[in-house]
């Protein structure tokens, strides 16, 4: 049985043609809402599964009154609207809707974001559940593609179920996560389990791009469209028609070609430099270690372009929450490397693991990869008997000398947190606790704590 759907929707028209576009993909509707107030009352008697919310209505309220409401009672919703300019996208956001789609939209593009968001607040739910994580489903099981990822985690298993799922439904995927958790790894990953697996997977990295160039890198030039433009050059999107573009570190595109990147996606269209528009048909995964709501509110990364993207966010776990799946990476890299090389796989002794174990990896699975590669180039035998962690300048208090002796405002801050934890015995909340101290709440401490790396030793 398909969800049932309230649509909430002043004009007739629209509301009509969404009723249609939804039943005939096999979903049943409530009655259609023109207010807040009959919103209400049809969600109270007709009991929908989500809500499909405009922002301007009929009498009294808007749109965004009702995604309080819903946000509070923890109904699943979407927005779907004509009005998308930045305040009422800022002060939608804050009700949490699983999805802003503007108008005009595309059935398919409606239909899947629907879907997303079903699963999304089915997720939700799941982890809102007061027995969660004791009876969570079965165990997950994953198609071949997914056999190189190495993990056995339950939070490691969950990001690959997601990924196993949004990864057959043609949307976009934000990745996000630290440096190294396997943000490409997971692209390539969905790329292949997806219906476009036969056709290209192409990457642009944003941020290794000097600004002149990323337009033409990813919309191609037409030949004699600037001075230096000899040929005509085919862009990443027209090179990934049919397939997946992955653009890595978005968080660092420049706010001028956020506003192309969007046509493209809205349009579903791009135009070379000194070229014609031509329709393409690409998916977009888009990775970053940036916290683009942080970007968002800075006003470095439009709101429009991170609800784009952010139809179905996807995180990957940093290494130290799955401590676990620790010396199956080591392990793994153990035996690759030294086959590399044709020696024999050398053996972890148990002081090694302890040790792999206990270090927080701010540079994750990449930095592990890199230490057993180290490891095994140093060694004498066939036991790692005391694994060598180059300890990375992010976890040294000792300033880099390539900054005249200053330190970063983050390892400022990272300093300035710790020596305030150890002052107070790492008391984090309540009285005489690291928040108090700081005059910051104690879910922001927890989160900056988790974000710097800092750990008791
Ligand atoms: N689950 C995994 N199993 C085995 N190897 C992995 C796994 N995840 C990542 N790796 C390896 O770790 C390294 C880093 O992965 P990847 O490049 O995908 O990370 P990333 O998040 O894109 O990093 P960055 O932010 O630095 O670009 C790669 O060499 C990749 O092969
Ligand atoms: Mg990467």
């Amino acid at each position: 049985m398909k969800a049932k759907i309230c649509i909430v929707e002043d004009q007739f028209i629209e509301s009509k043609s969404l009723k249609v576009i939804l039943t005939n993909a096999g979903y049943s509707t409530t009655s259609i809402a023109r207010s807040v107030a009959t919103a209400l009352s049809i969600i109270e008697e007709e009991k929908p599964d989500l809500v499909l919310v405009d922002i301007f209505l009929q009498g009294e309220g808007t749109g965004i009154d009702l995604g309080h409401i819903l946000n509070a009672k923890n109904m699943a919703f979407v927005y779907l609207s004509a009005n998308s300019n930045r305040q009422i996208l800022e002060a939608a956001k804050s009700t949490r809707p699983y999805g802003f789609m503007v108008k005009p939209f595309r059935a398919k593009d409606v239909l899947i974001m629907l879907d997303v968001a079903l699963y999304l607040h089915k997720q939700r739910l799941a982890e809102m559940a007061p027995d969660a994580g004791l009876a969570k489903t079965g165990p997950v099981v994953l198609p071949p593609e997914f056999s190189h990822l190495i993990g056995k985690s339950q939070k490691f298993m969950e990001t690959l179920e997601q990924a196993k799922m949004v990864g057959t439904r043609d949307t976009s995927v934000l990745i996000l996560g630290e440096s190294g958790t396997g943000k490409e790894m997971i692209a390539q990953t969905i790329h292949k389990v997806s219906t476009r697996r036969y056709k290209p997977f192409v990457v642009v990295n944003c941020s290794t791009l000097p600004a002149t160039l990323i337009e033409s890198d990813l919309f191609g030039h037409e030949k004699g469209s600037y001075t230096g433009a000899l040929a005509r050059r085919e862009g990443k999107f027209e090179m990934a028609d049919g397939g997946t573009i992955f653009l890595d570190e978005i968080g660092e595109l420049p706010l001028e070609l956020q506003v192309k990147f969007l046509r493209v996606l809205q349009e579903r269209e791009i135009e070379p430099i000194g070229g014609k528009p031509r329709k393409i048909n690409v998916r977009v995964l888009a990775a970053t270690n940036k916290d683009l709501e942080e970007e968002v509110a800075a006003g470095r990364f439009r709101i429009d372009l991170y609800y784009r993207l952010n139809v179905f966010p996807l995180v990957m776990p940093p290494l130290r929450e799955r401590a676990e799946d620790i010396p199956l990476l080591a392990n793994y890299f153990l035996k690759k490397y030294s086959e590399d090389e044709g020696r024999k796989v050398p053996v972890l002794s148990q002081n090694a693991i302890n040790k792999l174990m206990q270090y927080n990896w701010p540079g994750n699975i990449r930095e592990l990869e890199n230490t057993i590669q180290r490891n095994i180039v140093l060694l004498n035998g066939s036991v790692i008997e005391n694994i060598d962690i180059p300890v990375s300048r992010k976890n040294l208090n000792v300033p880099d000398n390539n900054k005249n002796g200053f330190k970063t405002m983050i390892e400022n801050e990272r300093d300035h947190i710790l020596a305030v934890l150890e002052s107070c015995h790492w008391k984090i909340s309540g009285k005489g606790g690291a928040a108090e101290i700081l005059d910051i709440n104690a879910n922001t401490l927890n989160s900056r704590i988790k974000k710097l790396g800092i750990k008791r030793n």
